[in-house]
């Protein structure tokens, strides 16, 4: 953990207050660079206070993202979030998790971005992307998966994020199959999982995530009004960015470490329970291809398993899912 990572850390496990002394003991810096220290994070808007009594007091946090925050309260122990960037702005956070993946960095650093001028959703649509309205990140994953069994990251990584969200905001958060977070029907978040592979290995995944937290209706486009929504539209009030996004991750991580220890069947069981598709009459739209049917229910792979209209069991491993009844 940086520096500033650990005073945060510090400072949020000391409500009542830390002295400089102490900082600088469990720091080993002088007391004159903790005090350089806390200035430079007041400079990013966080509010310390400083008392003669006390010592120092973390009164609030900026929403905007800060890594070594982000760290801070994650926490040691983990893989997802062991390194945390944060972008004002690029294209797409998920070719900056690929540039890192080709250079070989460990799984599970994750990526923020502020604002994307390049957001991409599933089936090349574009995704909205503005500046300091939303949690748009990207997730660098190495898992001991064959290509087929890959859908099973995206059933985890909904489950992970609805759970969250849902945790967050006391909200009832649905899944669309296969990844698409809704609220009262309309999409809040969604998750774009670019695989990497060989014919029969994984080579890595990139796990992109968008929620929409703290846009207005405004801020999305006409056509998208009617079908997507953000956290504080459906709230009534804005969302602390920050907290949610630490929320996700360490969902995210208990969900991929017992993904790891074999235990996908529990996460799919819990993904069919939130997840509008089972059981209705829907119509899937891959390429060219349209078939209809009743979703019936998620096989091991992670594949929706769809009664077709002759009866065929089929498994479907992507593409655009429209509710017929
Ligand atoms: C979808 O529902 O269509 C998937 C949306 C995924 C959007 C996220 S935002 C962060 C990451 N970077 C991107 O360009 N896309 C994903």
């Amino acid at each position: 953990m940086t520096i500033d990572a650990q005073i945060l850390k510090a400072l949020r496990d000391n409500n009542g207050g830390v002295s400089g002394a102490d900082l600088s003991g469990q720091l080993g810096i002088s007391r004159a660079a903790v005090w350089a220290r806390i200035n430079d994070l007041r400079s990013l808007d966080y509010e310390i206070e400083a008392s003669p009594h006390l010592g120092y007091r973390l009164i609030s946090a900026p929403d905007a993202l800060h890594a070594d925050d982000l760290i801070s309260r994650l926490g040691e122990a983990r893989v997802i979030g062991r390194d945390i960037r944060v972008f004002r702005e690029t294209p797409s956070t998920n070719d900056l998790i690929g540039k890192f993946a080709r250079d070989g960095v460990k799984e599970g650093i994750v990526v923020f971005a502020e604002s994307q001028s390049k957001g991409r959703g599933r089936l090349g649509r574009e995704w909205i992307s503005p500046a300091r309205k939303g949690l748009w990140f990207s997730i660098l994953l190495r898992p001991d998966l064959r290509p087929q069994e890959a859908t099973q990251l995206t059933v985890v990584s909904a489950t992970a994020l609805r759970r969250a969200i849902e945790g967050q905001t006391g909200l009832k958060v649905e899944i669309k199959w296969p990844n698409d977070i809704l609220i009262r029907g309309k999409k809040v978040a969604g998750i774009l999982t670019e695989l990497y592979a060989e014919l029969d290995r994984i080579n890595y995944v990139i796990l992109g995530v968008g929620v929409n937290v703290n846009l207005i209706p405004l801020d999305f486009p006409p056509d998208l009004r009617k079908i997507a929504t953000s956290l504080r539209t459906e709230l009534g009030k804005g969302l602390s960015r920050s907290e949610l996004a630490v929320h996700i991750l360490r969902e995210l991580e208990q969900d991929y470490s017992r993904l790891r220890a074999g235990d996908f069947s529990a996460l799919a069981d819990e993904w069919e329970q939130h997840c509008t598709t089972i059981g209705h009459e829907i119509t899937i739209r891959s390429g060219q291809r349209q078939i209809g049917g009743v979703a019936e229910s998620l096989g091991e792979d992670g594949a929706l398993l769809l009664r077709t209209e002759h009866g065929h069991l089929e498994r479907i491993m992507g593409g655009d899912v429209s509710l017929d009844d």
